[in-house]
């Protein structure tokens, strides 16, 4: 019998690159959703197969055989899956492979941690079909792994999110803390839908910090401090603070750098239509903005979104992390 696993999507709420350089970062887990579909093979290959990105292919060790897409895409898009179910194979010492099918409803490079979900789905799948325990930590060591395949290094936002859902204050030398959030944070989610790297966008808040020292370091400190008291905020489900608090961090890091002009169109027209506040999330350059309205006028905030080519959603928050699906 088939295991199906999914995973959610996250966004950061607040301090996105200032959690570079040590402030906090508030992340939380939103109900879409990727879902990895793990069966067993009589052979010790892991078969792989995305057919909403028109990719498929077999991993056999360390060769490669690509069965839709072209094969250098095929091969990078899906070696972190491969990785996720190869990890949890050799914890079960097994002598069969897997079939992992991906689908998903997380709109891909997005800045909504897609590509950990996928990973995090794939090992709980996999482990369950193995009958091998695996625990939350280490489904989200093996996912920080996958991580690294795809962005080079990963700050372990996206894998924590991806495993354990909720609302998490994340500090780098610290680690991650569940944060007790009002239930009602109604939030909608536009995608711009221009891609971006987040590599270069961190390094060009680098660079602005190391040309401009004494105007960047205290925007920097000014997040961390936004992030302080958005944590009190969202624990009184002050939602008329809390927009405030998301335009005043939205404003820094529009100082930085990272905003450009489709985030200001959907940012601005999403405050036009009676946003409570509205930021861009994540690395910013492209990607996603996530407004703050009460629920009356959600769907004005929407539709003037939509209107402006956001191709919006709601997002509710999911305490549920990485899941077996019925
Ligand atoms: O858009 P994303 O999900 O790649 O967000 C990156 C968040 C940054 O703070 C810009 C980088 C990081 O590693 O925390």
């Amino acid at each position: 019998m088939p295991v199906t696993a999914s995973a959610p999507a996250k966004i950061i709420l607040f301090g996105e690159h200032f959690v570079v350089f040590g402030e906090p970062a508030i992340v939380m887990a939103i109900n879409r959703r990727a879902y990895a579909k793990a069966t067993l093979r009589k052979d010790r290959r892991i078969h792989v197969a995305a057919p909403d990105l028109g990719l498929a292919g077999t991993f056999e060790k360390e060769k490669f055989k690509a069965e839709q897409g072209s094969p250098r895409k095929a091969r990078k898009e899906l070696e972190p899956v491969k990785l996720a179910a190869e990890k949890v194979l050799a914890k079960a010492k097994s002598n069969t492979g897997v079939t992992v099918n991906i689908t998903s409803d997380i709109p891909a490079a997005a800045g909504l941690g897609s590509s950990a979900a996928v990973a995090a789905a794939t090992a709980k799948a996999v482990s369950c079909l193995l009958h091998v325990p695996f625990s939350a930590e280490e489904i989200f060591n093996v996912t920080c792994e996958a991580e690294c395949l795809v962005h080079g290094t990963s700050s372990g936002i996206d894998p924590a999110v991806a495993t354990y859902g909720g609302v998490l204050l994340f500090k780098r030398e610290e680690g991650f803390e569940r944060l007790i959030a009002n239930e009602n944070i109604p939030l909608m989610v536009g995608n711009t839908c221009v891609t971006r790297c987040t590599g270069d966008l961190v390094t060009k808040v680098r660079q602005n910090k190391e040309n401009f020292p004494t105007i960047i370091e205290p925007v920097i400190k000014a997040g961390g401090e936004i992030v302080t008291q958005a944590v009190e905020t969202l624990q009184q489900g002050d939602l008329k603070r809390l927009g405030e608090l998301m335009n005043l961090n939205h404003a820094l890091l529009y100082a930085v750098g990272v905003s450009s002009e489709p985030i200001e169109k959907l940012v601005n027209t999403a405050r036009k239509a009676g946003a409570l506040g509205a930021k861009l999330t994540g690395a910013g350059g492209g990607g996603c903005i996530i407004a703050l309205a009460e629920r009356p006028k959600l769907r004005r905030v929407k539709k003037a979104l939509d209107t402006a080519g956001g191709n919006t959603f709601y997002a509710e928050k999911t305490d549920e992390g990485v899941r077996i699906e019925k």
